[in-house]
């Protein structure tokens, strides 16, 4: 017996010993001509995109599984520096940020992995993943070299990440095939140095054997070029594959060719119609890759959800994301698999490379409903406030260290002879005002507004600004994107401007008195509350939180912060992964803004997720109102060439003006009634494009919104794969089609340029154009 148990010792140490001295078998993924070369062997890839910070961590595997049942072989993902370094030079790699057990989990699984570490993401969240801190710096400036703070910031980051990753490198023995440098810089800046300098910094924080990466866009790519750095090209379902890659194998005729983000779906923001793509484009582009031995990565194979307050934004005009990033992607929400995902996995089973197979999908997780129950705990927000913080002047949330949630300024308010305005410029992004505690109005800055009605003030009152951040701007220059009120509070009466101070601040983080420290007691409440409840279970599985009869606000669920919800839509419901319930009781706490209409919730079995509740009024034009351009003179007209990017027309000499109309009088087709704009812009006098941030849309003679979501402020969003379509369905109007533009400001024009659509249809493509600038509005 002793001498066995001695052997089983022996065997045991030497094997582990044996385990420990064992080099992982090493690989190589380098660039060949026109193809990658995975250990020598030409590869393609097909990875799928999924963000692990959006996903359960108990539902890491099962969604890795799920990628690799849909025929990909590779995982991409990003990592948000925001979420890695909460504030300076605090790093967390653990749990849910474990980001090597995430790359492992997918090495166990037999696939390989793309990284994109930043600093700067984009996707839909908060701050395209850059720390809020970094806004504690007053004139910070991101993605540039110009700012060594940001720079400094970035490196220490990268670092971090590197003694994370650096070891999972192909050519260590890991999975990690390729790194990705910065996201999509040429949409921000062309400023190479940067791009070296990240590049440089990449590879200081040990990702130095592995092919590093850059992603751009078909137009903006070639703005400049990175020395050893693969480019590849990100674009939508449905594009023209042979248009895409055009003129990048004229620029690069040997390189392997990769489309990085192959969009399958897209996001969703408050108060916007819910997207959806349809599955004939996803496939149709992606067979056509797959013809030709493109690589390409689905952005997303799977989007899950932002949890928490990590939804972003996008401006001009700013618009929030909701908290579902489901993307409409081939793996919905909760990870089960869709019709899309079926497509994809038929498909791709015919372009297997050598030596793989594509398992069958693993088993789903448990899903449950959960009855109707309701709150009867309450705690009033202004019964419950932190202790404050005097401020002479108003500062922005991150002044005070607060990140993310609520903040509360509080002033008095002068005895005044007549009523007034009251200007807050400006509301991030969503404020309560309050005079002597009752509630005089709300400000969206969604909306544009910054200017309430101030009553008459008897004695002396007090001015309440309870301000809700939503997601920071996650795209484009205006990144930097401060919460609370970031300038000032003006009283105007009769004429007279004064210049609100002397504020005491409360500041309520995205946990605020979560859980526990809130004083709860049996009572309806009005406005601002938190609700609490205990529901039981006996079994516990997926299921979705139906929030439509509250106003706007944030749920906890056992501790668990689900993230927002509003009932503006589109997204009415929140999902509740089964993995963070219990069987027995459950806490769960909702944070209302506004007072709900009733105080219940129910577990549901499908989302909600396209239910608008609000008419925002989506269309540029008012019912019965025509634009009479007879008697206008355009500055030029002109044919627009056929065919896919750019097309700038120089006037003939630069006009001043503030108003632009683009009159499209017939397409490129013969019979197509319809017109279509992906993006355009002005080139001021200085030969630059102007800033888009305060156009508005004041006319779109035809808008098609229920086919698809294109009205007209797409010609401005910044991206190139959403259009303004007039309508095709129903109602089909005739050209002329006219779009009218505010650009807010007056400005020298030189020249105008005009993207066209690039996806696989050419409906609506310009041909014959007229162009029209005015000091004054075109309909007064
Ligand atoms: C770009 C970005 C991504 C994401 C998508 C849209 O391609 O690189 O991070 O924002 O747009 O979902
Ligand atoms: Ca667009």
């Amino acid at each position: 017996m002793k001498k066995l148990y001695i052997s089983l010792v022996f065997i045991l140490i030497t094997t582990l010993g044996v385990a420990q001295v064992a080099k992982p078998s090493t690989g190589t993924f380098t660039l060949g001509d026109k193809t990658f070369l995975l250990n020598g062997k030409p590869f393609v890839i097909r990875a799928g995109e999924i963000h692990f910070p959006r996903i359960p961590h108990e539902y890491w595997e099962q969604r890795i599984q799920m990628c690799k049942a849909m025929g990909m072989n590779t995982i991409c993902i990003y990592l948000f520096w925001n979420l890695h370094e909460q504030s300076p030079d605090v790093y967390n790699f653990k749990g849910q940020a474990d980001v090597a057990e995430f790359v492992r989990l997918i090495q166990k699984n037999g696939m390989y992995c793309i990284v994109r570490p930043g600093p700067y993401a984009c996707a839909e969240w908060d701050m395209g993943g850059l720390p809020w801190w970094l806004l504690k710096k007053k004139d910070i400036a991101v993605r540039t070299n110009k700012d060594a703070y940001f720079m400094e910031r970035a490196e220490k980051y990268l670092k971090e990440v590197g003694k994370q990753l650096a070891p999972l490198q192909i050519q260590n023995g890991g999975n990690i095939i390729m790194v990705q440098v910065e996201n999509e810089y040429a949409t921000f800046g062309s400023n190479k140095t940067y791009m070296e300098n990240i590049r440089d910094v990449v590879r200081r924080a040990g990702f130095d054997k592995v092919q590093l990466f850059r992603c751009d866009w078909s137009s903006n790519f070639y703005k400049y070029q990175l020395d050893g750095v693969a480019t590849t090209l990100n674009f939508g379902a449905g594009s023209n594959i042979d248009n895409q890659f055009k003129k990048f194998t004229e620029l690069y005729p040997n390189a392997p060719l990769m489309c990085s983000e192959y969009w399958s779906g897209w996001f969703d923001f408050w108060g916007r119609p819910h997207e959806t793509k349809p599955v004939s484009a996803l496939i149709g582009s992606l067979k056509d890759m797959m013809d030709r031995k493109i690589s390409f990565s689905l952005y997303m194979a799977h989007g899950g959800t932002s949890f928490g307050q990590w939804g972003g934004a996008n401006d001009g005009p700013y618009r929030c994301n909701v908290s579902s990033y489901d993307y409409d992607a081939p793996i919905n929400e909760a990870g089960t698999p869709t019709d899309k995902f079926y497509a994809i996995r038929d498909l791709l089973k015919n372009y297997l490379n050598e030596g793989e197979t594509v398992p069958a999908p693993p088993a789903a997780f448990p899903t449950i409903t959960i009855p109707k129950f309701a709150f009867t705990e309450t705690a009033d927000l202004f019964d419950n406030l932190p202790k404050p913080i005097h401020s002479e002047e108003i500062q922005s949330m991150e002044m005070f260290d607060q990140g993310w949630g609520r903040i509360l300024y509080r002033t008095k308010l002068q005895p005044t002879t007549d009523k007034g305005k009251l200007i807050i410029s400006d509301v991030h992004d969503w404020a309560l005002v309050f005079v002597n505690g009752k509630q005089i109005g709300k400000l969206d800055r969604r909306l544009g507004e910054n200017t309430l009605v101030l009553p008459k003030i008897e004695k002396e009152g007090q001015l309440d600004i309870l301000v809700e951040a939503m997601g920071r701007v996650n795209y484009g220059q205006t990144v930097t994107d401060h919460k609370g009120i970031t300038n000032k509070v003006e009283v105007v009466i009769n004429n007279q401007t004064l210049n609100l101070k002397n504020w005491e601040v409360f500041n309520f983080s995205v946990d605020y008195g979560i859980p526990g420290k809130l004083k709860f007691k049996t009572a309806t409440a009005k406005g601002p509350a938190w609700y609490h409840a205990t529901f039981k279970l006996t079994k516990t599985g997926d299921t979705f939180l139906d929030m439509t009869s509250w106003g706007k606000g944030m749920v906890w669920v056992n501790g668990h912060n689900m993230g927002r919800y509003w009932n503006i839509g589109p997204q009415q419901t929140l999902y509740m992964p089964g993995c963070w319930l219990t069987t027995g009781n459950n806490d769960i706490v909702v944070l209302d803004l506004e007072t709900p209409a009733s105080t219940t919730i129910e577990g549901i079995a499908k989302p909600i997720l396209d239910k608008i509740r609000v008419d925002e009024s989506l269309l540029h034009r008012k019912k019965s109102e025509t634009l009479d351009l007879s008697k206008e003179t355009p500055v030029i007209t002109g044919s627009f060439p056929a065919g896919n990017g750019w097309k700038e027309i120089l006037l003939n000499k630069v006009t001043e003006g503030r108003y632009f109309c683009i009159e499209a009088l017939n397409s490129q087709t013969a019979n197509d009634k319809t017109t279509s704009i992906a993006e355009l812009e002005i080139v001021g006098e200085d030969g630059n494009t102007i800033q888009r941030n305060n156009w508005k849309v004041v006319y779109a003679d035809s808008e098609e919104i229920s086919t698809s979501n294109s009205s007209a402020e797409k010609v401005y969003d910044q991206q190139e794969s959403t259009l303004w379509q007039t309508q095709s369905t129903s109602a089909k109007p005739q050209p002329p089609h006219q779009i009218v533009i505010d650009m807010g400001e007056t400005i020298k024009i030189k020249a105008f340029r005009y993207l066209p659509r690039s996806d696989k249809s050419t409906a609506g493509m310009i041909k014959d154009f007229r162009f029209y600038v005015k000091s004054i509005p075109f309909i007064l």
